[in-house]
């Protein structure tokens, strides 16, 4: 055991965050339509020995048992994401009746157990309709995003009263539309960056929808690395400026500053066609928190022959890795948020940690229990530095752990156990 945290501001929103494809399962009940992610699964090669989300945790029938775990951690917040192709299967149009009863039900016990409701509108799963008519990369994607956000808020802003847009949108981009390790498993590379900017006019048209139907806090969840150069040589740190632009300031500049950064130095427009006169103004439209996903950060070199990028993700030396391999860095955290708070100094919105945590090689020991000295561990240096932070004058909100359960970890089907309770597959 570790000694005491620090103590934490009064009313900081401790919670736990998951995502409907990776815990749902139910994938053909109550009308629910078909995702990107039921295609992607089932393609065969995509994930990791075949695993798909059909089942996945079983939450869709066994969430009365979740919520009671949910409950045992005295967590004061619930993270979730709401199913599109539950709410619209076809991706527009009226809504689905049960998908929506079954947020409905949710949304309600929690609020009975004193738990505050934090639904994400889109967490990755596209109605498959929509991919067929061009998914992100169609900017009529954003409009029909900000219809649905707009049933969701009617059935459930009476009752909830913050809401999250998009779910990293860097990330469903990158390796939804770039590079094709998630779906809908495009490898467009910069032909995908289209996709990122509809997301955010999605979510800027989204905010306004919310807003008229009384949502009372809206945020977008950007998933951020601090970015270190390899070296101090020129061409190191200018490779580390640019992965910072495309992985940081391609999503929070336009959404808080309304501008776009500048990749003119990869040979890309300086006023790129899809970005349309007025579409920043939509975007920046004021949010009342800003959620940050950290898992590690990123250190950069000059480009690697072959690889078609202008930069080279290269090892962190030195430090513990998790099982997915990922950097266990806690100090990334705080100079990822005092970064950002130098970085938009008065444009920088409170902030809500929506994310982090760690996969681990969990055992069940002869008595039943998991001893995750390791997760204890990733949290105490985290939450330390979380702490640090605060101290150092950023606004942070709240922290919420990824993840509730073990999941579907994408293209790593059930391999990562990130859950902070165990899952018996
Ligand atoms: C984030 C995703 C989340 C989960 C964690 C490990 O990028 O938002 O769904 O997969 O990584």
């Amino acid at each position: 055991m570790t000694s005491g945290l620090p103590a934490f501001p009064e009313g900081f929103l401790w919670g736990v965050s998951t995502a409907a494809y990776q815990i749902e399962g139910a994938v053909d009940e109550d009308g629910r339509g078909r995702s990107v992610w039921d295609t992607f699964a089932h393609t065969p090669g995509r994930v990791r020995d075949g695993h798909t989300g059909d089942t996945a945790c079983d939450h869709y029938h066994r969430w009365p048992e979740d919520l009671a775990l949910l409950g045992g951690l005295g967590v004061g917040a619930y993270r979730f994401s709401i199913a599109w192709p539950r709410v619209q299967p076809g991706g527009s149009g009226a809504p689905n009746p049960r998908g929506l009863d079954f947020y409905d039900r949710l949304v309600d016990a929690l609020l009975e157990r004193g738990v505050e409701p934090v639904p994400t509108l889109y967490h990755w799963d596209l109605p498959q309709p929509l991919e067929d008519r061009g998914g992100w990369l169609d900017r009529d994607t954003a409009h029909r995003f900000a219809e649905y956000a707009a049933l969701a808020a009617e059935r459930l802003a009476d009752r909830v009263g913050r809401w999250i847009t998009l779910n990293e949108p860097l990330v469903h981009m990158a390796e939804g539309y770039a590079f094709g390790t998630h779906a809908p498993g495009r490898a467009l590379l910069f032909d995908a960056l289209p996709a990122g900017h509809h997301q955010l006019l999605g979510h800027g048209l989204a905010v306004a929808a919310l807003r008229a139907r009384g949502a009372r806090q809206v945020m977008l969840t950007n998933n951020c690395t601090p970015v270190v150069p390899a070296s101090d040589s020129a061409e190191d740190t200018a490779a580390a400026a640019l992965y910072d632009a495309f992985h940081n300031r391609l999503f929070n500049d336009p959404v808080l500053l309304g501008s776009h950064p500048d990749l003119t130095a990869v040979g890309l427009p300086a006023e790129p066609p899809w970005i349309r006169d007025g579409d920043l103004e939509t975007i920046s439209a004021p949010l009342d928190a800003l959620g940050v996903n950290y898992y590690n950060p990123t250190r950069v070199a000059a480009a690697a022959p072959g690889t078609g990028l202008p930069f080279d993700m290269v090892p962190i030396e030195g430090v513990p890795t998790t099982a997915f391999g990922w950097p266990v860095v806690p100090d990334g955290l705080h100079d990822l948020l005092t970064g950002l708070h130098l970085r938009y100094g008065p444009a920088l919105p409170p902030i809500l940690v929506t994310e982090n945590g760690c996969s681990v090689e969990d055992t069940v020991d002869g008595d039943g229990r998991v001893r995750d000295t390791a997760r204890i561990d990733y949290l105490d240096g985290h939450l330390r530095a979380l702490h640090r932070a605060i101290a150092d004058g950023v606004d942070v909100r709240g922290y919420f752990v990824w993840s509730l359960l073990d999941n579907f970890e994408w293209s790593d089907g059930y391999h990562q156990r990130f859950g902070l309770v165990h899952v018996d597959y």
